[in-house]
């Protein structure tokens, strides 16, 4: 019935937004303890060099993390008050999911700590992505994709990609935390994108909850609820003139979930679409990444410290540099 869909989702938004007042009273709490610990950073795009405190994306996150758990047992009560066909496969998915997302946090706020090298960047998601493939082969194992129409005369009705399509939920993770993390530097753009992709996929969940697969929509509504306000938590503070920075913390997290929901929520390929402007920007960025052309530590917006305004950054190089072309 309608309840039976509505109910677990009302009580996760109930509880989302007592995520976000906790998280928004929190991190101007938290900020001095970070500085001291030495986890800081300038804002390359202001006057002043104050210290900014970095990787506060391990506050909202754990606020997260600790609101899904007290919510584990909700979608379950059912079962559970009345001690039958406790639905195991749905359980495991959702602890699989908090395990990645969980490993994810880790793993982030040890890039922030420590500043990892870019191949381990591309490791860690990989290796946290582990848990949920497992999950995805022993619930689903469906590998088989509808090919898009102006394909089928070549392709037919479907493909079974099989080992590709692990590769591909493989990649997706890496993709995703990775995309986000590389168009950041203005104040508030890590959580602003992230706000609009978690938006999107809200909105495409919530339209779907009327259809079959409504089960899959739902599952991916608990976790992007909770994810949203203690997001805006942290754009609160991170909104110009930042008061703190989120750290790859956040960049991995945020990633690390929109993969999850894609994967066990059944719409990885989907989960791509509302990811075009990331995709962009990732192509426009190949040559540097990939070291074609010089690529320097930080890829921002150049500060006019006279106009007090942002121009366009340039990358000066001497053509001789460009061996690995010629
Ligand atoms: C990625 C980008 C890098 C960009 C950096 C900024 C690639 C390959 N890497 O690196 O080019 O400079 O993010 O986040 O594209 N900062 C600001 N203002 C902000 C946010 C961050 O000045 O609004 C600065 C601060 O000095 C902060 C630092 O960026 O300490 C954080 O950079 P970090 O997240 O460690 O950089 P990467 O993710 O490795
Ligand atoms: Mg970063």
């Amino acid at each position: 019935s309608m309840w039976k869909i509505t109910l677990p989702i009302c009580i996760n938004a109930i509880m989302s937004i007592g995520a976000y007042f906790v998280a928004v009273r929190l991190i101007p709490k938290l900020r001095d303890m970070f500085i001291k610990a030495n986890l800081y950073g300038i804002d390359m795009n202001k006057k002043s060099s104050d210290k900014i405190p970095e990787a506060l994306g391990v506050v909202t996150g754990c606020v997260f993390l600790i609101t899904m758990f007290l919510f584990i047992p909700i979608p379950f009560s059912d079962y559970i008050f009345n001690n039958v066909n406790f639905p195991h496969n749905e359980f495991v998915e959702l602890l699989a999911a908090l395990l990645s997302i969980c490993c994810m946090l880790l793993l982030g706020f040890a890039d922030d700590v420590l500043d990892l090298r870019w191949r381990h960047k591309l490791l860690l998601p990989t290796i946290a992505s582990l848990p949920l493939l497992m999950v995805y082969y022993v619930n689903f194992n469906s590998t088989l994709i509808i090919v898009p129409k102006p394909l089928r005369s070549w392709l037919g009705f479907s493909v079974d990609l099989w080992l590709l399509y692990y590769i591909y939920m493989g990649m997706l993770a890496v993709f995703c935390t990775n995309a986000i993390n590389i168009l950041a530097g203005v104040n508030g753009l890590e959580v602003g994108q992230s706000l609009v992709i978690a938006l999107s996929i809200t909105i495409f969940n919530a339209i779907e909850l009327s259809g079959d697969l409504w089960k899959a929509h739902q599952f991916s509504l608990y976790f992007m609820l909770p994810y949203i306000s203690t997001s805006l938590a942290l754009f609160k503070h991170n909104w110009y003139p930042s008061s703190v920075f989120v750290g790859d913390t956040f960049c991995y997290l945020s990633g690390m979930t929109f993969a999850v929901v894609g994967i066990i929520g059944h719409f990885s390929k989907t989960t791509l679409l509302f990811f075009i402007p990331q995709i962009i920007n990732f192509l426009y960025s190949v040559p540097q990444l990939f070291h074609l052309v010089p690529c320097p530590r930080h890829r921002l917006p150049k500060y006019d410290r006279e106009t007090e305004k942002l121009n366009m950054s340039v990358a000066v190089f001497k053509k001789s540099d460009l061996n690995s072309l010629n």
